[in-house]
């Protein structure tokens, strides 16, 4: 069985090895400088059922093992990191429905997920309410068969472009993170307004949104658990989504690492490749090393996670923090590697060094995750 799922992991991971190269490589300059959404690649990634692996066979997927999802972002980032967002998202808006939905929820919209006929997105953020999730001001009031949400939500992940948005609001605010309800709600809903937002230093091929709520009418069908369960299913969201911007990041350093071994091989000082030269040997090095460190991390939060470990939480926290420092520093590194020619848009190096920076910054900033990581460690 083990040995079964290993070969068909090897399976997906080389196949979509192939896509990204041959299919997703040659788009990630022109979707970074248009800063357009790459609907192209959504449609790639239908036709070739890549949505589908986030997602358990039993609800349209392919495989559901975060390990494998995690596999598959990381080849799709080494060449385009906005396009491996588009799954990593995917996936980020169906686990809500995965862990709080009803078993017909999950029948009626997972398998639209899986295939990529709907888009999904997770709407936890606002203005004032980042780091602080719990402080949410998004109010939800129940009327008859209905809820009805006031509030705005802010840097949604395919909040433009989403057919699902699972929206988080709170039900009753004196009780706190105990009082956050998740809704999954319709993207063209009437009292819903999308302002996409622009200008983003790096993923800029992936949509980005502020949401609006003003008396927005969502059937009480849609509410996904209880009253007052939103926040430990957005908790137990991130902790299975984490790892997947971990693998991102790992596959942006990747990325980087690659190109500037074939640079140093082929560009000359001096008389000779500079890959010749010990310091560059030393800074190369270092950065193997450091990206495979952190894909263990990665592999290891994704088997906590397929296993349903305790651990998975402090796991997920310590690999998305290990492995976006790492591509921080990876593609800083591969820049300095290129010198100037790594300084300039001709080049993809500079590119991957904005795309990394984000994952230092969402699903949970890493100062985020420390306190995660301080919490568990401490418990
Ligand atoms: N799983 C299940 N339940 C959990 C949990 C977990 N991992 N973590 C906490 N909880 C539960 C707690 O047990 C507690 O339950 P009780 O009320 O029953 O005791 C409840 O949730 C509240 O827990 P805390 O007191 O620890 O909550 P807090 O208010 O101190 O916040 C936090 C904790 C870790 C700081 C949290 O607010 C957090 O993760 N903040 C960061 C938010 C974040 O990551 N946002 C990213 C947005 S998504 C995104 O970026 C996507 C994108 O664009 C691609």
């Amino acid at each position: 069985m083990a040995v079964e799922l290993e070969v068909e992991r090897e399976a997906i991971r080389s196949s979509v090895r192939e896509l990204a190269r041959d299919r997703i490589a040659p788009r990630a300059a022109d979707i970074d400088r248009s800063g357009e959404y790459p609907w192209d690649i959504v449609q790639l990634f239908r036709d070739q059922d890549t949505y589908a692996v986030a997602f358990p066979p039993q609800y349209g997927g392919l495989s559901g093992s975060a390990l494998t999802l995690s596999q598959v972002v990381e080849e799709v980032a080494s060449v385009c990191a906005t396009s491996a967002l588009l799954l990593a998202v995917q996936a980020l808006g169906g686990y809500p429905i995965l862990l709080g939905g009803s078993e017909e929820q999950k029948r009626t919209h997972l398998p639209e997920l899986a295939s990529g006929r709907k888009i999904a997105a997770y709407a936890l953020s606002e203005a004032d309410a980042g780091s602080d999730a719990g402080a949410m001001r998004t109010r939800a009031r129940r009327d008859g068969e209905d809820y009805i949400l006031d509030g705005s939500k802010m840097w949604i992940t395919n909040g433009s472009v989403a057919d699902w948005i699972v929206v988080f609001a709170s039900t009753d605010p004196g009780a706190g993170t105990r009082g956050i309800t998740a809704f999954l709600v319709d993207g063209d809903s009437a009292g819903l307004e999308r302002r996409p937002i622009h200008g983003k230093l790096g993923i800029r091929g992936s949509d980005t949104a502020e949401l609006i709520f003003s008396s927005c009418r969502v059937p009480a069908e849609r509410r996904l658990g209880q009253e007052g369960d939103g926040f430990k299913i957005a908790m137990g969201v991130l902790d299975r989504s984490r790892p997947q911007i971990g693998a991102q990041a790992l596959g942006i350093g990747a990325g980087a690492l690659r190109y500037a071994l074939g640079y140093a091989k082929q560009r000359q000082q001096f008389g000779r490749p500079i890959a010749e030269f010990q310091g560059l040997q030393f800074m190369l090095a270092d950065m193997g090393a450091q990206l495979e460190a952190a894909r263990c991390l990665v592999h290891e939060a994704c088997r906590a996670i397929d296993s349903g470990d305790q651990r998975a939480t402090e796991l997920a926290a310590m690999a998305k923090l290990i492995a976006s420092d790492t591509a921080m520093k990876v593609t800083t590194d591969a820049v300095q590697v290129l010198g100037g020619y790594g300084y300039v848009n001709e080049f993809p190096v500079e590119r991957m060094m904005r795309d990394a920076k984000i994952t230092q910054i969402y699903e949970g900033t890493n100062q985020i995750q420390r306190l995660v990581i301080a919490k568990r460690l401490l418990a």
